[in-house]
């Protein structure tokens, strides 16, 4: 892996944003979970984690699919490859398979997967239909594509508001924009599909409304910690900027009421025909 590829991904690959996507699955497991149940995921399913990071989806669904069934997990990032085989390495999983790859470049490996789990992946390539329709093509029929991708950014709001963290907000929608992504591609994401040989089984919104003393309030607010320092480092933003959104969100844990509405996540499951 090249140094110019690990730094053309926006959030960065480093070890605290190795970490922060833990929290982050954290916080959304309980969804995942039951998203993955209703999908049809089971004792036996050969399942595609796309753009897996660093893995914690892959050990969930090899728990999940258990000695019978395989994972694969395919990942650009040297870091969190590495960090998908020691997991693999340190909780004895047999049924996983790990490919350094790029999504755009390379094909994804033989199929055909029952499953495939691509969660806010497809908002960072330069060419999501490219990489919907190489799931496509390693997907069996009747197998089920299943995604978790942004619907709407902007739906991340605070209230009461708090200017400095909606700037915050603007900063990282434009950063994304700028490296060849688009936050929103849920959107596009059912014509894609139906282009692609899938039909649609379901199309749902996954917003939340929280206080600070939720457990999900963690992965917004360690986003923020984490992406304040990746935009100091690409040059976007200066510290007295990040130091303004660090009090705003402070004051937003301390003070009664305050709330934060999360940003639009579209959760859609795909079947191929
Ligand atoms: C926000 S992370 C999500 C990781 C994981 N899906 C999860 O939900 O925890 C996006 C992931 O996509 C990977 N990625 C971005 N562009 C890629 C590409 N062109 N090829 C392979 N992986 C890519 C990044 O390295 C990163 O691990």
């Amino acid at each position: 892996m090249s140094q110019s590829k690990e730094r053309d991904y926006v959030l960065g690959t480093h070890d605290e944003e190795l970490a922060r996507l833990g929290v982050q699955h954290r916080a959304w497991r309980p969804v995942v979970l039951d998203c993955w149940k209703q999908a049809g995921i089971t004792n036996g399913s050969r399942v595609l984690d796309v753009g897996a990071g660093p893995g914690y989806a892959t050990v969930d669904l090899a728990e999940i699919v258990g000695p019978g069934g395989r994972v694969v997990a395919v990942e650009r990032s040297s870091n969190f490859v590495n960090a998908i085989k020691s997991a693999i390495e340190t909780q004895s999983l047999s049924n996983v398979d790990v490919h350094e790859l790029d999504l755009m470049n390379d094909d994804l490996p033989d199929g055909p997967f029952d499953f495939s789990w691509c969660r806010w992946v497809l908002c960072f390539v330069s060419d999501p239909e490219l990489l919907v329709k190489k799931i496509s093509r390693v997907t069996r029929r009747g197998g089920r594509a299943i995604f978790h991708e942004y619907g709407h950014y902007t739906t991340w709001r605070f209230f009461p508001q708090r200017a400095s963290l909606e700037e915050f907000r603007s900063h990282v929608i434009a950063t994304w924009r700028e490296a060849g992504g688009e936050p929103d591609t849920g959107l596009q994401l059912p014509s894609w599909l139906t282009k692609n040989g899938f039909t649609v089984r379901m199309a749902a919104p996954r917003i939340f409304c929280l206080q600070s003393n939720d457990y999900m309030w963690q992965w917004p607010a360690q986003f923020i910690h984490v992406h304040l320092l990746r935009l100091q480092e690409l040059g976007r933003i200066d510290a007295e900027f990040a130091d303004k959104v660090r009090a705003d969100l402070a004051a937003a844990e301390k003070e009664k009421p305050s709330f934060m509405l999360t940003p639009l996540v579209l959760e859609i499951v795909a079947e191929k025909v």
